[in-house]
């Protein structure tokens, strides 16, 4: 058989294949859902293992004695006894922006909160006049220096939000940015429209004025311009829309109402939930039929019970508490123990998680959140997968799927949550 690419002498291979259905007791069927409860812990290892890649899509995968004899390939990768593993999916980032503010972080540690900073003007609304003032080419510039940071840690899918722009024309901006980047390559962006991300200035104390924006023209016109933009993408590729449901953004009517009418256009649905304050989102999302809900810190016990139960995943993204300074985290150790699906994020974003590193949420997962390596591994690659409807495509190491993987710089997967604060990928194959 011939192939492109060998990849051999792989002393752990991590396949995380083999996903069973998405709802608990439907069966065995592979790969057509995220791993849940108990299930998390299953990362498929295949020990002195070897991949084989044609056409950028895995060939075949499994024990090398069984594989390298049938194949003539082009180049072959001499893994070394090393780890190899899915690439990982960062499936919340806020991506294209431009500027920092580095200014507001010694405010912070003074003690101002993330939501006075917001409330004095400062935060999102900061970066929306950056992004704002800045051309598309700048944009997707600055951009393309965080998605090539974000491949060289390993990420090789990631979710990109808009939400900087806040009208129609800069919305539209963020998202030609993120096709922009897609056509580069060779990240693969997931695009997220988040016009409800803030009020902005020229809309302050009315935020329904804003709403009705959002709804009425900003949801149209970023749904037009994806039927134009997704031609700079792979066929059936997802969008999403999202909110920010929070004290001082959006309310749980307002966020119903924009998610009701993204829903009805076309987008798939995802929700920032209980970041600061519970106001019940995650019963909104999973009624709603969201992919995902994001945050879940301060989420009600009987909230994260009913997220177990449902078909949308939680996303954890433990690099958020850690860059405010806080310290609750996401219930993760509870809703997987429940038997709910974990997915994790960086939240890469300006104001509160500049970082673009999967590898330092899992090492953070461990701690905070109480995931073994092997389930935050798992939240990392086809977890995070399927909270971006890429769950057929990317996320584990099976025959059929896109050819995304990991060299890390060691023997052992563990590594990963053990080790933390530098780069263990070796190499990444995309
Ligand atoms: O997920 N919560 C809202 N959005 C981001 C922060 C964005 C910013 O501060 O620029 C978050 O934490
Ligand atoms: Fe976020």
């Amino acid at each position: 058989m011939h192939a492109d690419l060998l990849i051999h002498n792989i002393g752990q291979l991590i396949t995380v294949a083999g996903g069973p259905a998405m709802r608990r007791g439907a069966g065995p069927l592979r790969g057509v859902g995220p791993l849940r409860g108990p299930l998390m812990r299953q990362l498929g290892i295949v020990e002195q293992a070897a991949v084989i890649i044609r056409d950028g899509a895995i060939l075949a995968a499994g024990p090398q004695a069984k594989l390298v004899d049938a194949v003539d390939a082009t180049s072959t990768l001499d893994a070394g006894g090393r780890c190899v593993l899915p690439g990982f999916v960062d499936p919340h980032t806020h991506l294209p922006w431009a500027g920092h503010r580095a200014h507001e972080f010694d405010l912070r540690i003074g003690g101002a909160t993330y939501m006075e900073i917001m409330a004095a003007g400062g935060g999102i609304v900061r970066t929306v006049a950056d992004t704002r003032a800045a051309s598309l080419e700048q944009l997707t510039r600055e951009t393309a220096e965080r998605a090539a940071r974000m491949l060289a840690h390993g990420t090789t899918t990631a979710e990109a939000k808009t939400g900087y722009g806040l009208n129609v024309a800069d919305e539209l901006k963020q998202l030609r940015a993120i096709a922009a980047l897609q056509r580069e390559g060779p990240l693969d962006l997931a695009p997220t429209f988040l016009g409800a991300h803030a009020v902005p200035a020229e809309y302050r104390g009315r935020t329904d004025a804003y709403v009705d924006l959002v709804v009425e023209e900003m949801l149209p016109a970023a749904w037009a311009e994806w039927q134009v933009l997704k031609a700079d993408f792979p066929p059936r590729w997802p969008i999403f829309c999202d909110v920010f449901c929070e004290d001082g953004a959006f309310d749980l009517a307002q966020s119903e109402r924009i998610l009701q009418a993204a829903r009805t256009v076309g987008f798939r649905l995802k929700l920032h939930v209980d970041e600061f304050a519970p106001l019940g989102g995650t019963p909104l999302a999973v009624r709603l039929g969201a992919t995902s809900v994001d945050h879940i810190v301060t989420t009600p016990a009987e909230h994260v019970t009913l997220l177990a139960g449902s078909d949308t995943i939680g996303v954890a993204l433990p690099g958020t508490p850690f860059g405010l300074a806080h310290r609750d985290y996401t219930p993760a150790r509870s809703l997987i123990d429940q038997g709910g699906a974990v997915a994790l994020a960086t939240d890469l974003n300006p104001g509160t998680c500049w970082c673009e590193n999967m590898q330092f949420m899992i090492a953070l997962a461990c701690r905070y959140m109480k995931l073994v390596p092997a389930e935050a591994i798992v939240a990392a690659t086809i977890n995070a997968a399927h909270a971006i409807g890429l769950g057929d495509r990317v996320g584990s190491i099976e025959g059929g799927k896109q050819a995304d993987l990991i060299v890390l710089d060691a023997d052992d997967y563990r590594m990963l949550g053990y080790r933390f604060g530098t780069n263990q990928v070796r190499t990444v194959v995309k």
